[in-house]
């Protein structure tokens, strides 16, 4: 595969995290400079860093810029920490650099915040590791001439490399293995469209996109026989929190007897939530249902919207997790 272009890295000598800004794509690949805790929190609230492993990844780098650049670190924990809800790895890693930060409280200034970057950037790569190991586990799930789903973009463009949802596709492709991934559209920001289909077609993945209300009939046609889709938060019963759709997609595979995998780090498993019932589920503003990704109204200005940005897949319909650890069919 060829996703070995870099999403995330700190700039000016650590005084800055440069970022694809992933609301300009498919059609512009641009990149900007994030500078304070509260530019890092708007580029995560914006979904200009998106995706739960990149989010905590993103987090942390910086936190990480933010002290640098002479910010209070508690107080600039707190600003990012706020920024999105769902994903638990943003406070995952946020708690894991604070961690850092008070075994490393009595060096000076310049060494603390080398040893905080350094435990930012073992975050990334190690979140690069686990996106391989799931890519070995899962691999072997798919054969030539399959039809694979897959929900939202949990990619390269979600993770600190190579994806998780993904993961399996790439290592599977990169094994020789024939076969066609279809990517749900998912509204209403379109992370398939705009980010799987890239991803993937920018990798000679043989892709197809449709719209989310298409699943069914593909399903129904016998051209879907796996799905992959990625989690922002698992809870301790396994019950799943997933892009919006998530759970449909759920329904349909348990309804047409299609296998079902949620991929993701140990890192998005939840032990603090019992069931997904107490998995606080991001609203996100009407605007982004209510106008063409962001520009052209198609909706009557003051009609009602109901936008959650997740929903919760319950355990039973789950066929497996696949995590860095192996693939997990006991819940
Ligand atoms: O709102 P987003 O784009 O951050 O939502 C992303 C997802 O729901 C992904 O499936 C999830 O974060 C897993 S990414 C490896």
């Amino acid at each position: 595969m060829t996703n070995d272009w870099d999403i995330c890295y700190f700039s000016d000598g650590g005084h800055s995290l440069t970022v694809l800004d992933q609301t300009l794509l498919p059609t512009e690949e641009r990149y900007v400079e994030l500078r304070s805790a509260a530019e890092v929190a708007d580029a995560i609230a914006r979904l200009v860093v998106r995706g739960a492993p990149l989010i905590g990844i993103a987090a942390a780098m910086g936190l990480c810029v933010a002290v640098a650049n002479g910010e209070d670190f508690e107080e600039a924990r707190r600003t990012i920490g706020a920024a999105r809800p769902t994903a638990v790895n943003l406070s995952w890693a946020l708690e894991r650099m604070a961690r850092a930060n008070s075994e490393f409280r009595n060096l000076n200034f310049e060494l603390r915040v080398e040893q905080l970057r350094e435990e930012a950037l073992k975050i990334k790569d190690e979140d690069a590791e686990t996106c391989h190991k799931i890519g070995q586990f899962g691999r072997g799930l798919i054969n030539d001439g399959m039809g694979v789903l897959t929900h939202c973009n949990a990619g390269h463009l979600a993770t600190g490399h190579y994806g998780t949802a993904l993961a399996p596709i790439y290592a599977a492709a990169e094994e020789g293995k024939q076969f066609r991934v279809y990517a749900d559209e998912t509204r209403p920001l379109l992370q398939g469209a705009r980010l799987t289909a890239y991803e993937l077609v920018k990798n000679g993945i043989d892709t197809t996109l449709i719209c989310d209300n298409m699943a069914a009939s593909l399903m129904a046609a016998g051209k879907i026989d796996i799905v992959f889709v990625g989690c922002d938060r698992v809870a301790a019963n396994g019950d799943t929190a997933n892009k919006i759709g998530t759970l449909g997609v759920a329904v349909l595979a348990k309804h047409f007897g299609v296998p079902f995998y949620v991929c993701g780090p140990q890192s998005t498993f939840d032990s603090r939530c019992a069931t997904g019932a107490d998995i606080v589920i991001e609203q996100r503003r009407s605007e982004e249902i209510t106008t063409m990704h962001y520009a052209k109204p198609m909706a009557p200005t003051g009609v009602n919207t109901y936008n959650p940005s997740f929903d919760v897949t319950p355990h039973e319909l789950i066929t497996g997790y696949i995590t860095e650890n192996g693939i997990d069919t006991t819940k």
